[in-house]
């Protein structure tokens, strides 16, 4: 179980080691009223937690630089920063969801970089510093799957190690998997998060074919 970690006020969660804020919470309740993020990136979702459960058992390298993808608020970049000391890069399309992850990264003390860009269209020349990849709930639309799938490869060829992808178990997902499974070495889980409760979800962690 673990340790328990009282919370200093109302709509504060503490989940994986960090500190997050709920959708009641004054500070959220003032961002909503002048940002309306409109992709679905209007909430952490649980995903996300799953994500930060699967590092806590298969970890990045420490200070490692890392691209989050679909960040929407942010929290898995968070996670990776405080608990990695990762280099992060959040990549969202939506610009309206980078106050939420600023608040989130000042909360907890990590930097985040922002890009506000199509994932599926970040070049290879950005993907090339990034050891890493992560995303959680990030491929929802029939439209996304293949345009991930690219990025995938892409990433690998400007010399990315390893992308993890968390799902609740989306069709989409499973399409993406598959797509994966073909061309590189893509090992699919069932995983579950038990902070800041249970959640339950997919993780695909891909590496590159060994030649
Ligand atoms: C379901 S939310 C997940 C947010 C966050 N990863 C989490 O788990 O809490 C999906 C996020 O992906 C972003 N998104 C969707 N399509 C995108 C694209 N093509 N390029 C970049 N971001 C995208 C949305 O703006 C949204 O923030």
């Amino acid at each position: 179980m673990p340790r328990l970690e009282r919370v200093p006020e109302p709509h504060i969660d503490y989940a994986y080691g960090i500190f997050l804020l709920d959708n009641k919470h004054n500070l959220i309740k003032a961002l909503k009223k002048r940002y309306q993020p409109s992709i679905h990136g209007h909430k952490t979702w649980g995903s996300s937690f799953v994500l930060m459960d699967y590092l806590t058992h298969h970890g990045l390298r420490r200070g490692a630089h890392v691209m989050e993808i679909g960040c929407g608020w942010g929290p898995a970049s968070v996670f990776c920063g405080r608990h990695f000391k990762a280099k992060m890069t959040a990549v969202d399309l939506d610009s309206a969801v980078f106050p939420f992850l600023d608040v989130l990264a000042e909360l907890n003390g990590v930097e985040v970089e922002h890009l506000q860009a199509d994932f599926t269209k970040v070049k290879s020349a950005e993907l090339a510093g990034q050891r890493y990849i992560v995303g959680s709930d990030i491929c929802f639309w029939d439209s996304l799957v293949k345009p991930l799938g690219r990025l995938v490869n892409r990433a690998f060829k400007a010399g990315v190690e390893r992308v993890v992808i968390t799902d609740p178990g989306r069709p989409t997902f499973y399409e993406f998997c598959d797509l994966m499974a073909k061309k590189h070495d893509a090992k699919l889980q069932e995983w579950y998060a038990i902070e800041p409760e249970r959640y339950e979800g997919e993780v695909l962690d891909i590496r590159p074919k060994k030649q």
